[in-house]
């Protein structure tokens, strides 16, 4: 695919996410070249900065692209860092932009970027709607002179009322197909991978169904708490923070039906479809019966003391914010009728893993009982992090006298595959839309269909009646009590065990 040349304006320039992540991934592009050859950064926040500083403080001097590149010369870092410009916005992001469109304009002839412009906003979301608004006040986001493309930071909304609110706002002066909302997941290789494994192979989709597939379980574990986002995490929680974009990106890829081919709206129309097909729990016996949520409480994680969560800076002594959700669900259509989905995700987990888990429904007819198989099931694990892979579970007879049947694994490790540099989900999700392609970017109505289902679950677990919140020690596989939700059909599978 062809990248045109382009300018990036980054809103937030001066905070953490562009240091960290965009800056090295762009990085990572110009050492593969895949940067267009007409190309410019150009930071613009609050800050009073000058291009040099903020050439030093995203590049030349930052931490992050010094660790990651330490065997990039000063020249080549140099030379990338030239690319970068920056324009101080004045004490507010609410303010008129003639100025940055004045900048904009020069820095677009000088450099003959094409009047092509990304903006990124890695700004707090309360100024998504002021900027895009000043952007088009100042005449910023025409397409006479090229494309003008907008990339979200999530959070997209709070609510299924603020999401809709803020697709509404950003339409008002963007077009939705110039609304690029990313989350970083998609940019992973191993979610990626799960259309893949799904549809360019012919031995897993035939079993892909409720005829098949007895349950399947997703778990996402940290072992970091809130480290410094205790007010950010506060009013947020583990089902706004993970579960609401990240996990149910990763529930609409295994639901989804199979798209017509592979160009942007066709993969999207069906996750939309999928997670519209979600059921949505509307009753208080549902929603007390099938989620769970939870707080780490302090502990000692290999001798060493761990704040619990209610201690964490920034977060209430009495907050009831969760940092662990497990939620059981049912998808309403024809190919998951009545199949359980069982989704978790927490903070300060014995380990950090991302896995999903399909269960296989048992032979009909056993004729193997004493086989000493304590557990029936075949298993496909695919390993979303670390590790990344896939690993088959599946019976085996002992050999010797009789059928015994054993369990064997056959375990596929992505690292295995050539070395090829294998792009991060910044990287990858970066250069798609500076192609513009926006097949891993969720679209509004998929967010609104997300919210739809998260919504009655933080509505009961705010307002309902009789809702439990556990306590956890920090470093253990959350509450014992969420193995309620999973009881009489099984027991998560920590991550790691056979
Ligand atoms: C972010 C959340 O979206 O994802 C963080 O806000 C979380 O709380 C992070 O730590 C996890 O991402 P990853 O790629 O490390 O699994």
């Amino acid at each position: 695919k062809k990248t045109e040349n382009q300018m990036l304006v980054i809103f937030g320039a001066s905070g953490d996410l562009t240091a960290r992540k965009l800056v090295p991934s762009l990085f990572n592009l110009f050492n593969a070249n895949q940067l267009p050859k007409n190309f410019i950064v150009l930071g613009a926040s609050r800050s009073d900065m000058t291009d040099t500083a903020f050439r030093k403080k995203v590049v030349l001097e930052s931490k992050y692209l010094k660790e990651k590149f330490k065997q990039k010369s000063d020249k080549e870092i140099e030379e990338f860092a030239n690319t970068f410009f920056y324009e101080d916005l004045g004490s507010d992001y609410d303010t008129d932009y003639s100025r940055l469109r004045k900048r904009v304009e020069d820095l677009n002839n000088k450099y003959k970027t094409g009047g092509n412009i990304m903006y990124y906003l890695s700004t707090p979301p309360t100024l998504y709607e002021p900027i895009a608004k000043n952007l088009a006040d100042a005449g910023l986001n025409t397409q006479n002179n090229g494309w003008k493309r907008l990339i979200v930071e999530k959070p997209f909304g709070y609510s299924l009322e603020t999401g809709k609110a803020l697709n509404a706002g950003l339409q008002k002066y963007f077009t939705e197909p110039q609304i690029y909302r990313i989350d970083h997941y998609l940019g992973k290789e191993t979610v990626q991978n799960l259309l893949v494994t799904r549809f360019a192979n012919s031995i897993f989709e035939p079993l892909w169904n409720r005829n098949y597939i007895h349950h399947v379980e997703i778990t996402n574990a940290e072992s970091v708490g809130v480290e410094k986002r205790g007010g950010y995490y506060d009013k947020s929680g583990a089902l706004r923070d993970m579960f609401q974009n990240h996990l149910l990106q990763i529930v609409s890829l295994i639901v989804m039906e199979p798209p017509i081919g592979d160009q942007p709206e066709e993969i999207r129309n069906e996750k939309v479809k999928a997670l519209k097909s979600l059921r949505i729990m509307k009753d208080e016996e549902t929603l007390h019966d099938h989620t769970i949520r939870g707080q780490y409480m302090a502990s000692t994680i290999n001798g060493e003391k761990v704040k619990g969560y209610r201690e964490e800076e920034g977060v209430s002594a009495d907050s009831t914010t969760e940092t662990y959700a497990a939620i059981k669900f049912f998808v309403d259509n024809w190919r998951w009728k009545d199949v359980p989905f069982y989704v978790r995700t927490a903070k300060r987990m014995p380990t950090k893993v991302t896995e999903v888990v399909i269960h296989f429904k048992a032979p009909h007819h056993q004729i193997f009982q004493d086989s000493g198989l304590n557990n029936k099931d075949n298993k496909l694990v695919i390993r979303i992090q670390p590790d990344e892979g896939i690993l088959m579970k599946f019976g085996v007879k002992v050999p010797g006298q009789g059928f015994k049947v054993e369990r064997a694994n056959l375990d596929f490790y992505y690292s295995s595959l050539a070395e090829t540099h294998v792009m991060e989900a910044y990287e990858r999700l970066l250069l798609d839309a500076m192609q513009g392609d926006a097949t891993l970017y969720a679209r509004a109505d998929e967010v609104e269909a997300a919210w739809e289902f998260v919504d009655p679950i933080l509505e009961y677990w705010k307002n309902g009646k009789d809702v439990r919140m556990y306590g956890y020690a920090a470093g253990v596989w959350g509450p014992e009590n969420a193995d309620e939700l999973i009881d009489g059909i099984g027991y998560w599978r920590n991550p790691g065990e056979n």
